[in-house]
């Protein structure tokens, strides 16, 4: 990640590493350990980044105001991606241990919950308008949406891309157009930029999980700092395998693979060489650019230059991100 990505925030990330480790203070030892475990091992930091780079653009720009936001988004995703560990039974995340190896899938739940919770009085005590905290609310009923479908459907051979885009739509788009738009309305936007923000977060969140879709398949357990392939073990179909599905002279043979509850290493690596021999990476690959030729075009016009090159250079990186 470049750090000219994030130049006219650099000051206000500082801030959100502070503002993250101080919302999850307790006065209980062992709370502290599971919620700052989480908080130090880092991330990407990429929804906090969009919702204070667009809150750049407003005419009441004011750290203090949105940095509570920022910080609770980072809180909320942290806490999802706590819960989607224990659904799929992953052992690291962030390149460390999950909440879920290290103490168990009933502290796993429990530190999710808890920085919900963190998240939600954070943002109650900040005066913002109803709306936002609507917004929060109703993102997280899409992402828990999202991750109902794909676990209904797992190990089904998903043949609809339609099927596919609602949910990385409903569980993570919705969450960086979430970002990107409250940051802009916590900070005055206008309803065009506004709108234009909020296309772009959408725009971008398609294209980072497909892109995130294609990582599983194509990266190790070391580059990822996530386990590799996983999507493919639990039965998750993802756009690759879609196509597959619908366009290879060997989608029977991989049909049988996905929807195989007992799924060998040599049936993954041979699931893996189909979808990649039948050009579902590259059409993957050709979809990511397409979400961001629109995520380019979403940018509002009247934004300042600053955010504008920092936005750009977000839709760089997500299509050519390897973790
Ligand atoms: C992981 O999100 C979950 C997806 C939506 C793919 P990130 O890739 O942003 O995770 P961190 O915050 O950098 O760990
Ligand atoms: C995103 O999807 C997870 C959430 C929205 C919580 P993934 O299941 O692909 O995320 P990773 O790959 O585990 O980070
Ligand atoms: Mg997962
Ligand atoms: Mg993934």
């Amino acid at each position: 990640m470049s750090k000219a990505m994030f130049e006219p925030i650099k000051e206000e990330l500082k801030l959100l590493e502070e503002g993250l480790l101080n919302s999850v203070s307790s006065d209980k030892d062992i709370i502290n350990e599971i919620a700052s475990h989480v908080v130090r091992a880092g991330g990407k930091r990429l929804r906090p980044a969009l919702s204070l780079l667009s809150a750049k653009a407003g005419k009441n720009y004011s750290a203090k105001k949105v940095l509570p936001l920022a910080v609770s988004l980072e809180l909320i995703h942290t806490a999802t991606l706590a819960h989607d560990d224990v659904i799929d039974g992953a052992g690291t995340r962030r390149g460390a241990a999950t909440l879920n190896t290290k103490w168990g899938n009933q502290i796993a739940i429990l530190g999710g919950d808890f920085l919900f919770a963190r998240a939600f009085a954070m943002v109650a005590k900040q005066n913002y308008a109803p709306y936002v905290n609507y917004r929060i609310s109703e993102l997280i009923a899409n992402l828990c949406e999202g991750e109902i479908l794909q676990d209904h459907s797992a190990h089904v051979a998903l043949k609809d891309y339609n099927v596919y885009y609602e949910r990385i739509k409903n569980k993570t788009a919705d969450f960086l157009e979430v970002a990107t738009e409250l940051g802009g309305f916590v900070s005055g936007v206008t309803k065009e930029e506004q709108e234009g923000l909020r296309r772009f977060g959408h725009a971008i969140g398609m294209a980072f999980q497909v892109t995130d879709d294609i990582l599983d398949l194509e990266k190790t357990e070391e580059e990822l700092g996530k386990p590799a392939a996983h999507d493919l073990v639990c039965g998750i179909v993802t756009l690759p395998v879609i196509y597959t599905l619908k366009e290879s002279k060997r989608a029977g043979e991989l049909a049988a693979i996905v929807t195989d509850e007992h799924m060998t290493l040599e049936m993954e690596d041979r699931a893996i060489e189909i979808v990649r021999e039948s050009g579902g990476i590259d059409f993957a690959k050709s979809e990511v650019k397409r979400f961001l030729d629109d995520a380019r075009n979403s940018i509002p016009a009247t934004i300042p230059n600053d955010v504008r090159d920092s936005f750009l250079m977000v839709a760089d990186f997500i299509a050519s991100r390897s973790f």
